[in-house]
């Protein structure tokens, strides 16, 4: 397996992830994940970020090094954006095998190479600003970018060749395959990636889009021809689309772009009844044209269900109470709400309860402080009764309605 060539002295070494392991140990990863790291060449050789040592990638990166004319031991320095496991497996192995390549990060990252791995030697500090010179024209310009994706966390400028390689930032979910530039997928190809990054920002950047806000702003003068992140497609053609997208999605939750008009419907229930209580709400929503999505849980992962929450205006939660409170899966999707910061929306709750109620107590108690609008919700014990259907079909009706006029 080759390397990817972007310019004379730029490549790209890239490695598909298949595994049925959950990427962070929590999000599934059906259509596969990409680690990409970086060679630039000037007098000397810079290697950006490593990779994870899943499904034999190790052996891959040595072939990809030698197609790219290099080598781990030809290594002079390994700049570290980020010290995630996925991007830092092979760190020991680099070391063992070429002790003189010298570690480049910021503070908080040499701190990480000390703490995780005890290399305590031959490291570099670097900060906003500051720069590292290859030869032969070619310097690297660090940007500290903190909490994309953790609090470390930098992007690394090549000016010469106008290549910014930003590591988690500007990523995405979704094995690529031999192709990884943006020019090389058709406009279909394109639209399952896009909602793989959006998949992969909510479940993994959404609580720090006001870092992605500051990030944008900082690196917002740079004469960037390449976006080269470590996940997903490096967009050489057209790089402005995937940082108007990670713009729009630090907007979904931070106010600085709006949701979709669109509503997630979100559901659990025991024995029907809170379904058939659902089924009248939808009526509604489809009687005033607003699009939705619909996820049952605990039966499909909560990966799923943040995507399509997260860029929604509107969110309905249908949930039975269970032993006086919600329904269990119901609050293990809210706890993430609030983890990722999923503020502003627009919402209605509705349930049965069997013997007593419960959940919507626990619900208000657990959403007071999510900056949402409620529309009144609606309770009911058992089977829903007739009244109880025109009324849930009308209260579907007033969220669309919310959604319509935002
Ligand atoms: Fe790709 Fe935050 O690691």
């Amino acid at each position: 397996m080759k390397a990817h060539q972007i310019t004379d002295s730029v490549y790209a070494i890239h490695a598909d992830i298949h595994t049925d392991a959950r990427f962070e140990g929590i999000w599934p990863i059906p259509n596969g994940v990409t680690l990409n790291s970086y060679v630039v060449k000037g007098e000397k050789t810079a290697l950006i970020d490593l990779a994870k040592d899943w499904a034999g990638s190790i052996g891959q990166f040595d072939q990809q090094l030698a197609s790219a004319g290099t080598s781990f031991e030809e290594i002079d320095y390994l700049v570290l954006n980020h010290l995630e496991p996925d991007h830092t497996a092979f760190l020991i192995e680099l070391r063992r095998r070429n002790p003189k390549a010298q570690i480049v990060s910021t503070p908080k990252g040499i701190a990480l190479v000390k703490n995780f791995f005890k290399i305590t030697d031959n490291l570099r500090e670097v900060k906003t600003g500051d720069t590292l010179d290859l030869g032969k024209d070619t310097v690297l310009e660090f940007f500290e970018t903190p909490n994309i994706h953790w609090p470390e966390t930098m992007m690394t400028f090549d000016r010469k060749n106008g290549i910014l390689f930003s590591c988690d930032g500007f990523g995405s979910y979704g094995a690529l395959g031999e192709r990884i530039f943006d020019d090389e997928f058709t406009a279909e190809e394109h639209a399952f990636f896009e909602h793989e990054s959006l998949r992969y920002y909510a479940n993994i950047v959404a609580s720090f889009s006001s870092f992605v806000n500051k990030a944008l702003d900082k690196l917002g003068a740079l004469p960037v021809k390449v976006i080269a992140p470590s996940h997903g497609i490096i967009w050489r053609k057209n790089p402005a689309e995937i940082v108007s997208r990670y713009a729009k999605y630090a907007g979904y939750n931070t106010g600085t772009a709006p949701c979709e008009k669109e509503i997630c419907v979100v559901w659990g229930s025991m024995y029907g009844y809170t379904r058939a209580g659902l089924e009248a709400v939808l009526d509604g929503i489809r009687a005033e044209g607003v699009p939705f999505t619909i996820h049952q849980v605990p039966d499909t992962d909560a990966s799923f269900v943040l995507a399509d929450a997260y860029k929604a205006a509107g969110l309905v939660l249908a949930m039975p109470t269970y032993e006086y409170k919600m329904f269990p899966p119901m609050a293990h999707i809210l706890d993430l709400f609030e983890r990722k910061h999923f503020t502003g929306k627009k919402v209605l709750r509705l349930g049965s309860w069997g013997w007593v109620g419960g959940a919507k107590k626990e619900y208000e108690e657990r959403i007071a402080s999510f900056k949402w609008t409620s529309v009144e919700s609606v309770e009911w014990q058992g089977v829903p009764s007739q009244a109880d259907l025109s009324l849930l079909t009308e209260r579907g009706r007033e969220l669309a309605r919310l959604i319509k006029e935002n």
